[in-house]
């Protein structure tokens, strides 16, 4: 969809909708009010019948409103003028737009971009406005035999903005809105493909034709072979059972000279998580193909950093693997000797992982990072304690849990932290290796970043669970692309690119 910004009356835009708010109870903004007086009274008149309380969600199409030169007014319930808040803000604007999309208007004004929300100035509104119409027209038909979009589908959304002023604003908001969605997308469409489809194999080529796309992207691809040489053992141990190769891919993004230290995301990419010998229950293990999702959402950022060209060295590793039963598998009890030398005992060949991102997160010291953050399904837990609305962060280092978690404020894609203390660290211990890969049911989130913890004293690190967040199950199923746009404000606050206001 294509979007711009404006700044102008409402009466006097031509277009084949202009959408305004409404408050409870039948309170018209400033912007109905305008058209309620061009038109005579015909707004309030409706409103009056009852036609339209202003409920938050609530929509009423109107056709030829008199005087209105545009062909459709769309009124949207806001909720409580005092009670407007960022999330209530984004349900409206998907409420319009699916609205919109079902209704044949292609192009619309919207004058939403007006609303009062606490706290946040134009750019906010805009940029969120144009990620929630993103999301809310998305849709994987991509395997579907029949056509299934609709016929007259919205186009072109202009923003009105009250002042010329907020015209630079909103513009970056719709520049930046654009570029996360970008990658929004690439992240969903990879989470949703099927496993038979979406292997390690796949994800390679996804990041090579990212890096064919974009100047500033390159790519180095680890195979198997490779990561013997390496002695990453513990990947290769987990990926041992399928007969698709393991893949860990590499992209580089060059925004600033070489000697400025990287700002490294480790992506876990179990493109189909069984359980391995420790296999898991039948029910909605189909779920685990979006245990890559983690991967995808490095894929997604990649694609977001290079359509911005965001100032600053940038480093996206995809750690494919697929975990399968099979006669060459892992087993539990096994001891694995991982790249960084430490020993790990296997108690369950779910707890998989972890055994993945410790080689990757050891294999990245050689890029002298400035940071270090992983981005994995890793665990049950994590649904348990923080559901599908937070993202765990973990970290050692507060600053950058600080920075992140700020991030996801700014840009309402919400993380939460949870400790890492040393007490959580015996959880993990074993009598025969230097840790076992499982901590036992209590605080399993903590305990799972505990082991990666190990395996990254040589930098700044943090690591996102995004077990909860990465997708919906149920009727609304469908990854999410989180946390792409909390990476990218993060990458964005880095480069100091709003700094100026
Ligand atoms: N990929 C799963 C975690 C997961 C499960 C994410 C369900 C989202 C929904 C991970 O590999 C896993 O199986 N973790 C185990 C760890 C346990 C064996 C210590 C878990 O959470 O049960
Ligand atoms: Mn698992
Ligand atoms: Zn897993």
């Amino acid at each position: 969809m294509e979007f711009s910004v404006k700044s102008g009356s409402p009466e006097k835009q031509r277009s084949a909708c202009i959408v305004v708010g409404v408050f409870e109870p039948r309170r018209l903004t400033n912007v109905a009010e305008q058209l309620d007086v061009i038109s005579e009274g015909y707004i309030s008149n409706l409103l009056r019948r009852g036609d339209l309380e202003g409920k938050a969600g609530q929509v009423l199409l109107l056709h030829h409103v008199p005087n209105v030169p545009s062909e459709r007014v769309l009124l949207v319930g806001c909720g409580k003028e005092r009670e407007l808040n960022e999330r209530q803000y984004k349900q409206i604007i998907a409420k319009t737009i699916q609205t919109l999309n079902e209704t044949g208007s292609m192009e619309a004004v919207c004058f939403l971009t007006e609303l009062h929300v606490k706290g946040h100035d134009t750019y906010w509104k805009v940029r969120q406005a144009v990620e929630a119409a993103n999301d809310t027209i998305y849709n994987f038909y991509q395997l579907k035999t029949k056509k299934q979009a609709p016929r007259r589908p919205l186009r072109k959304m202009v923003f009105n903005v009250s002042t010329r002023k907020e015209l630079t604003l909103g513009e970056k908001a719709i520049e930046h809105g654009t570029a996360i969605s970008a990658g929004v997308l690439l992240a969903k469409d990879v989470s949703n493909m099927p496993p038979n489809i979406c292997n390690p194999k796949y994800l390679n080529e996804q990041s090579i034709e990212l890096a064919e796309t974009y100047s500033t992207l390159k790519v180095e691809t680890v195979g198997e072979e490779k990561m013997a040489e390496l002695e990453m053992n513990s990947y290769l141990a987990v990926g041992r059972g399928s007969d698709n190769e393991s893949i860990m891919s590499i992209i580089h993004h060059k925004g600033a000279p070489d000697d400025q230290a990287p700002i490294v995301f480790v992506g876990k990419g179990l493109t189909f998580d069984s359980g391995g010998i420790s296999i898991k229950p039948g029910a909605q293990m189909d779920e685990m193909k979006y245990d890559m999702c983690g991967a995808s959402a490095v894929l997604g950022l990649m694609k977001t950093v290079a359509e911005l060209n965001i100032p600053l060295n940038i480093i996206g590793v995809v750690a494919g693997c697929e975990n399968m039963p099979d006669a060459n598998a892992y087993r539990p009890g096994d001891i694995l000797t991982t790249m960084s030398g430490q020993t790990v005992e296997v108690l369950n060949t779910d707890a998989e992982g972890r055994l993945v991102l410790c080689d990757a997160l050891t294999y990245v010291e050689r890029f002298e990072p400035e940071a270090v953050i992983d981005i994995a399904t890793l665990t049950g837990a994590c649904v348990i304690a923080l559901g599908q609305h937070a993202t765990a962060v973990l970290s050692s280092h507060n600053p950058l849990a600080h920075e992140l978690i700020n991030a996801s404020d700014q840009s309402s894609d919400r993380a939460w932290r949870l400790p890492l203390w040393d007490e959580y660290q015996e959880h993990i211990e074993s009598p025969f290796a230097d840790m076992a890969n499982l901590g036992g049911r209590p605080a399993g989130t903590i305990t799972a970043a505990c082991f990666l913890s190990r395996f990254t004293k040589k930098y700044n690190w943090a690591h996102l669970d995004i077990a909860g967040t990465a997708w919906l199950g149920g009727a609304k199923k469908g990854a999410t692309g989180r946390p792409v746009p909390m990476l990218t404000q993060y990458l964005l606050n880095k480069a100091g690119v709003m700094n100026e206001d």
